[in-house]
């Protein structure tokens, strides 16, 4: 019971103190890797770059140190407004010069027209999707074609927690999410293994295809 309300909190934060110890978690635990599913989304100083559940905003604040030209434009989408308002704060100069632009929403309704991202990029996320599908139909359509996804996550760690009652009776399992991204439109769909800095992780790729 309590372990399901933790997995709620880690995919929802609301304003309240299990959000706030959340977002804490999400700041010091996740920073290499938000600043790593960045770096390998292979962002191009024009790029129109989108982050899905973006949390505190880390992936943001790195994502946007590669957007040097000025058509290159940060958008963010996370249906939490703890951590819209949370991330909203962190870019607010950036947002304020129009460089950025964060959406309250879910991944299932992606506020953005078709075919104007180049890149997505999404960290510890696709698991508190509600419909993978739909969710990977939406970042299909927002993609330019030959528009580069990826995602990561510690697949170590999620068996752990899995184990343990956290995303437990989620879909967490790489496998699933490779052939729905095949299914819905994407091609060069790969897992790697990673390491940065002593930190294991892994990362799906995948090229939007139309
Ligand atoms: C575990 S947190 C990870 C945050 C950040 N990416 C990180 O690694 O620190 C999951 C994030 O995804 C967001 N999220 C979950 N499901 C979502 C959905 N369907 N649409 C948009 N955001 C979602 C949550 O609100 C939360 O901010």
């Amino acid at each position: 019971m309590l372990l399901d309300k933790v997995t709620e909190k880690f995919g929802h934060p609301t304003l309240s103190l299990t959000g706030w110890m959340i977002k804490k978690i999400l700041e010091n635990i996740h920073e290499t890797l938000e600043i790593n599913t960045a770096k390998l989304a292979q962002i191009q100083p024009d790029s129109a770059v989108l982050e899905v559940g973006f949390g505190p905003g880390l992936g943001l604040q790195e994502a946007i140190r590669y957007l040097t030209n000025a058509k290159g434009k940060l958008y963010g989408l996370d249906h939490s407004e703890y951590m819209y308002s949370v991330a909203s704060k962190r870019l607010r100069e950036q947002i304020a010069s129009g460089k950025a632009q964060l959406f309250l929403g879910s991944v299932e309704k992606i506020p953005l027209p078709d075919s104007v991202v180049d890149r997505v990029f999404h960290s510890n996320c696709h698991y508190y999707w509600p419909d993978l599908k739909k969710g990977s139909v939406e970042l299909h359509r927002v993609m330019k074609p030959e528009g580069v996804m990826v995602t990561t996550f510690k697949l170590h760690s999620i068996k752990k927690e899995v184990y343990f009652g956290p995303l437990r009776g989620k879909i967490w399992q790489p496998e699933p999410y490779i052939d729905v991204l095949q299914a819905t439109g994407f091609k060069d769909v790969y897992m790697e293994d990673r390491e940065d800095r002593g930190l294991k992780f892994n990362a799906i790729f995948a090229t939007a295809s139309k």
